[in-house]
C-alpha cells in the first residue's frame, strides 16, 4: 500500500486530536505516527488530576505502536491548539523528542502545523545532539 502523504498523515493527527482528554489545560494535541510497516498509530494527550501522570499525544502514539511490536518509524504528524479552536502549529516537548530518539534516526520526519499549512522538520533538526543508546 502507498504510504500516506504528509497532508494525509496530518489529517489523521487532526482526527486523533478530537479524542484528547485535557480537562485541566484545555489544550488538545493529536499525533499520527507512521511505522515502517505502513501502519499508522494515533495518539492524543491524556491528562491526570495529579498532573504528573499526563501523557503527551506523541508518546501515546509511540507507546501504542511499540507495545504492538513496532520498532521502526518513518514519520509523525503533530497538531495542537486550545479546545474549541482550530488545530495549529505545536512543537513536540523535550520528553517526546527524547522518546523519538530512542526509536528513530535523525532523518525521522516530524510534520508540524495543520492540514492547510504543513511544516516538515527532521528529528536531527529538533534534537541535534542526543543522549541515546549509542552513548551507553
Ligand atoms: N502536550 C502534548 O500532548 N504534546 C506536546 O508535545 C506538548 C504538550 C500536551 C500535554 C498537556 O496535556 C497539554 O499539552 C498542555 O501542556
Amino acid at each position: 500500500m502507498k504510504p500516506p502523504t504528509d497532508r494525509e498523515l496530518m489529517l489523521e493527527a487532526q482526527r486523533a486530536r478530537l479524542s484528547a482528554y485535557a480537562p485541566y489545560s484545555h489544550f488538545f494535541v493529536g499525533a499520527a505516527l507512521l511505522a515502517a510497516s505502513g501502519k499508522v498509530y494515533l495518539g492524543c494527550n491524556i491528562e491526570n488530576a495529579a498532573y504528573g501522570p499526563t501523557n503527551c499525544a506523541e508518546r501515546t502514539a509511540f507507546f501504542k505502536a511499540v507495545s504492538e511490536g513496532e520498532r521502526e518509524f518513518l514519520a509523525i504528524a503533530i497538531t495542537g491548539g486550545r479546545e474549541g479552536e482550530s488545530p495549529a502549529f505545536c512543537a513536540p516537548c523535550g520528553v517526546c523528542r527524547q522518546v523519538m530518539a530512542e526509536f528513530c534516526k535523525g532523518d525521522f520526519r516530524v510534520i508540524l502545523g495543520n492540514a492547510e499549512d504543513i511544516k516538515p522538520y527532521t528529528l536531527s533538526r529538533l534534537l541535534p545532539v542526543t543522549f541515546d543508546k549509542e552513548t551507553l
